[in-house]
């Protein structure tokens, strides 16, 4: 009993009644709160670092938000992972916190589009200048890196054409300038990989994000996101970014994600063979031009993908023929029963998407003539089954 007499309204938020403690769970507790105790008055202290100072403020990581961005970092090999709302917001938040008015990047031109938007709409006006780069340029890049030149963007493989890249040789240009005021940051858009089948690390990346959104949540019904840094200096320059941009992530969408974890090897193992099958069967189909799925010869970049990476996941991309119309490919892929059609991959339901490149500068000649998979755990006969059927369909 305190030391203040209680009437039942203040027994609604300074309440004496017990539960019995000890209770253990496999499950990761779901800690709400914005506002985080102090243990005395003389301990209050608004420090973004949580492993330095404890925990101050919600905003900043609750130990549900701690343990996914600790268990994050340690399946990537990382030194810290900082939690965002999304992925979207993981990219915007490495680009505000390491760039300046008078700084250059190099971003590749197949890049998930709205990073893309992110330097036409923002950057350019912050002062930013972007150069888009081959996917495959390689070690090249050494050729379009400039004085002021901070971040190389690179996405392996990249979004919808899935080129797969040659990493290290990125890195090792964007390195031999040196460091402090000349270094160039190597970032890596791991999501395609789950941040698990491509050690980025070890093959000179910085700095690596992940939308959790896909492959770690798996179940398409949440959004998050992660960056991931290989030393204290970039830790230090991102946390005080996040901390001012207010990058909140619910605990709620963090304990879907830590759930989401640990089902992800057997997902991911059944989402690879299938992918796989579903890929080499549609390479055989006469419809078909080209399978974009990095583990086939036939996608650009597939040699660094044997080389670097350990694994595949269940998004690639296929092209019809030449002759196939615009309106064939909207209908195959309307036609489709098991394939939903959205946007937010790598959930437990296959996807099938049309683009149309028709135009666009940077991409290869595919036009309209390209559709996106995403694979998910539905039995693979049956998925085959009803490509099958709209394939076909589109003779009549
Ligand atoms: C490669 C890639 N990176 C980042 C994102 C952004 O993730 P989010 O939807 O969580 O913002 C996506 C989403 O589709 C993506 O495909």
């Amino acid at each position: 009993m305190g030391k203040t007499a209680k009437s039942w309204k203040t027994r609604l938020m300074h309440s004496d009644a017990k539960v019995p403690t000890g209770f253990r769970s496999l499950a990761t507790p779901v800690y709400r709160g914005s506002t985080t105790l102090f243990p005395d008055a003389a301990s209050v202290n608004d420090t973004w670092d949580q492993y330095e100072a404890g925990y101050t403020y919600g905003l900043y990581g609750t130990p549900t938000t701690l343990e996914l961005a600790a268990r994050i970092c340690e399946l990537e090999n990382g030194y810290r992972t900082f939690i965002t709302p999304g992925g979207q917001n993981a990219i915007a938040l490495v680009n505000l916190a390491f760039l300046k008015s008078g700084d250059h990047i190099l971003v590749p031109e197949n890049i998930y589009s709205p990073n893309r938007k992110l330097v036409y709409h923002v950057l350019r006006r912050l002062g930013v200048e972007a150069t888009f780069y081959d996917p495959l340029i390689g070690g090249g890049i050494k050729d379009l890196l400039r004085g002021n030149t901070r971040l190389v963007w690179t996405e392996s493989p990249g979004s919808i054409t899935m080129e797969v890249q040659d990493i290290p040789a990125i890195a090792a240009a964007a390195h031999a300038r040196g460091r402090d005021e000349q270094r160039v940051l190597v970032v890596l858009d791991n999501t395609w990989a789950a941040g698990i089948y491509f050690d980025a690390f070890a093959h000179g990346v910085d700095i690596t994000l992940q939308a959790l959104t896909k492959y770690v949540g798996g179940h398409s019904d949440l959004l998050l996101g992660s960056v991931t840094v290989k030393e204290e200096a970039l830790y230090q320059q991102l946390g005080v970014t996040h901390q001012v941009l207010g990058c909140a992530a619910s605990p709620d969408d963090c304990s879907l994600a830590l759930r989401g974890m640990k089902t992800m090897a057997v997902r991911l193992k059944h989402i690879e063979k299938s992918a796989l099958d579903i890929a080499r069967w549609l390479a055989q189909r006469a419809e078909i031009e080209l399978v974009l799925h990095p583990a086939l010869e036939s996608c650009p970049g597939h040699e660094f993908w044997a080389r670097d990476s350990e694994g595949s996941t269940g998004v690639f991309s296929i092209v019809f023929r030449r002759d196939v119309k615009k309106e064939q490919v909207l209908r195959f892929v309307d036609e489709l029963e098991l394939f939903e059609i959205g946007y937010s991959w790598a959930g437990v339901t296959s996807l099938a998407v049309a683009y149309d490149f028709a135009g666009s500068k940077g991409r290869p000649d595919y036009g309209h003539r390209i559709v996106r998979f995403s694979i998910g755990l539905e039995d693979t006969k049956d998925l085959i089954a009803d490509l099958e059927r709209c394939l076909e369909g589109l003779r009549k």
